[in-house]
């Protein structure tokens, strides 16, 4: 097991620097597996896996711009390219590969879940055209396997709203909810997904109004659905808040502060509970104008008895048999 240090470089059992941005990890079987945006040369999403949660193995670069493309049943545009007078358009096209030089698109943010009545490993994304952020689409990939080729199944405004930084939550019961912001960034929507997790169902909230929320990471903790984000500042960090509410549907309460005014230089990916139940904040230590030396940054979350939540900076730490340690410098 190895320690690992807050905002160094952290590499794979190759030695290669991990890039899995804005990503997620989940569980499945005995593996964990890390997704997240790999924006080297013809790749988008790459997987790792560990059985630790420090020591990571190179699996796959799960989404590239060679792969597969599938329609699915729902309204959803393969690939948005630029046509001969430089417009961007809707073109049913299945492929995702580059069509001209300028025309990689952006997935950010990718979440991974399993969904047990069809098997699949189900990705949604955001989805910009790699030009500018004025797309703002949500797009799904789906696979059998955790770490094989994903098929892409195209991009789309869910039920017509814009939609750019997200995240998925998958409840105790199976429903899945896909959480994005929406109105220029504007509203947190929160939706229901199909049975089958690639499409969406229906709003079940719109929380934050006015309040220009992103990075939003959900989690459950003591029956009480927690929603971490940031503030809208591009790549630089800003102060961290969060909420709670009884249920998805339910009321949510006033946003408050946690950890420090710029979030310890991070801004929220995702967070993941260990087998003995302690929750991590999992934040991208964004390099804006070097975006390819992003770093990570680890830390445990601090539950109170009001329900309120915070978290510290940590140098070092280790996670041993699923209870993350704080390692003396
Ligand atoms: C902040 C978002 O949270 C990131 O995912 C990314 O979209 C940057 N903005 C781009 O400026």
């Amino acid at each position: 097991m190895g320690n690992l240090t807050n905002k160094a470089q952290w590499v794979d059992t190759s030695g290669n620097k991990i890039h899995a941005h804005g990503g997620c990890i989940q569980k499945f079987g005995d593996w964990y597996y890390w997704y997240g945006e790999n924006r080297m040369d013809d790749i988008y999403v790459s997987c790792y896996r560990s059985k630790d949660l420090t020591i990571w193995e190179y699996r796959n670069n799960i989404l590239t711009i060679h792969s597969k493309t599938e329609a699915v049943k729902y309204e959803t545009d393969l690939m948005l390219v630029r046509d001969k007078d430089g417009d961007y358009g809707p073109v049913h096209e299945l492929n995702l590969n580059r069509v001209d030089p300028f025309n990689k698109v952006n997935i950010e943010r990718p979440k991974v879940v399993y969904n047990e009545k069809t098997k699949k490993y189900v990705m949604w994304a955001h989805f910009e055209n790699g030009v500018n952020y004025s797309c703002a689409r949500a797009c799904v990939a789906s696979c059998d396997t955790p770490d094989g080729d994903f098929v892409f199944h195209g991009s789309f405004s869910p039920l017509g709203n814009m939609s750019r930084d997200c995240t998925l939550f998958k409840d105790d019961d199976g429903t899945c909810y896909f959480i994005s912001n929406a109105r220029d960034n504007m509203d947190m929507m929160i939706y229901k997904l199909t049975e089958d997790y690639l499409s969406v169902e229906k709003v079940v909230n719109k929380i934050f109004v006015s309040q220009n929320r992103e990075a939003p990471v959900v989690f459950k903790h003591n029956n009480l659905y927690y929603m971490l984000t940031s503030f809208c500042s591009g790549w630089e960090p800003n102060q961290c808040m969060y909420s709670y509410a009884k249920s998805l549907d339910g009321e949510w309460k006033q946003l408050e502060k946690c950890a420090d005014e710029i979030t310890y230089d991070t801004q929220p990916a995702f967070s993941i509970t260990l087998d003995g139940g302690q929750i991590l904040y999992f934040g991208d230590h964004w390099s804006g104008g070097e975006y390819f030396s992003s770093s990570y940054v680890v830390l445990p979350l601090e539950f109170y008895n009001d329900n309120s939540i915070d978290f510290k900076y940590v140098n070092s730490f280790n996670i041993e048999n699923g209870k993350y340690l704080i390692k003396e410098d």
